[in-house]
């Protein structure tokens, strides 16, 4: 099992109350959030339409904490040099939406962006083998991109397990993330499996708990052994 205080967490703004996400965005800030994670999706990869780079642009000076931008995008080659200037810190790109994914990581880095690539729960790792030693973080979807407070697909800890190995074995730093379905009931089983970066969305902003009191939750379950 890997150190469990390595494990970062990554609140997903797609389940914030948007006509307050200043404040909600101080409260995990304070509560010990790593990242801050922004989807944007674009009706053509995935079936739903949520955020531009007006929004990234809007909450970079409410926090120092890295924007974790996530282009859930077709053709992100087009968009990453405005995600860039708007200051995202990361940014990750889907794999399934690049026809040339060396180049597009690459000019994520040309614009002084840490370059991600994100798998869909079907996608294989074989798809970026190519890439795995040039890329600052991957991210294993564990639900299929769109939408918020979906089942966790279990079927990805193999995957999860897979790829911390070629990591470890090559000595690669790159952040393992995961997201969708991140909750108390499954941190302990992906960080087992591997992951370093865990993204939640409705784990972290409902209508059960304070957004304190969620963060506080979710860590607590890490802890757990
Ligand atoms: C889903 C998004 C996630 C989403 C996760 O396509 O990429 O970041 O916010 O939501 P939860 O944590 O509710 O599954
Ligand atoms: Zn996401």
């Amino acid at each position: 099992m890997g150190n469990k205080q390595d494990v970062k967490l990554a609140p997903s703004i797609l389940s914030a109350d948007l006509g307050h996400l200043g404040e909600q965005i101080n409260q995990v800030v304070e509560a010990g959030a790593d990242y801050i994670h922004i989807d944007i999706m674009d009706g053509h990869f995935v079936p739903n339409i949520t955020f531009g780079p007006l929004l990234v642009e809007a909450i970079r000076p409410i926090t120092t904490l890295p924007l974790d931008v996530h282009l859930m995008v077709e053709d992100p080659d087009k968009f990453i040099p405005e995600f860039a200037r708007v200051g995202g810190d990361i940014l990750t790109v889907h794999v399934e939406a690049c026809k040339h994914i060396h180049r597009t990581i690459q000019l994520i880095k040309d614009f002084g962006c840490r370059a991600g690539v994100a798998l869909n729960p079907g996608t294989p790792l074989d798809s970026v083998s190519g890439i795995i030693s040039d890329v600052d973080l991957i991210l294993l979807m564990t639900v299929n991109p769109g939408f918020p407070s979906q089942k966790f697909i279990g079927s990805v800890l193999n995957k999860i397990k897979t790829l911390r190995t070629i990591l470890d074995e090559h000595e690669l730093s790159a952040d393992l993330e995961v997201d969708g379905g991140i909750n108390s009931n499954t941190t302990q089983s992906v960080v087992t499996a591997g992951a370093r970066v865990l993204v939640s969305g409705s784990a972290v902003f409902n209508n059960q708990l304070s957004v304190s009191e969620s963060m506080e939750r979710l860590l607590q379950s890490i802890r757990e052994d």
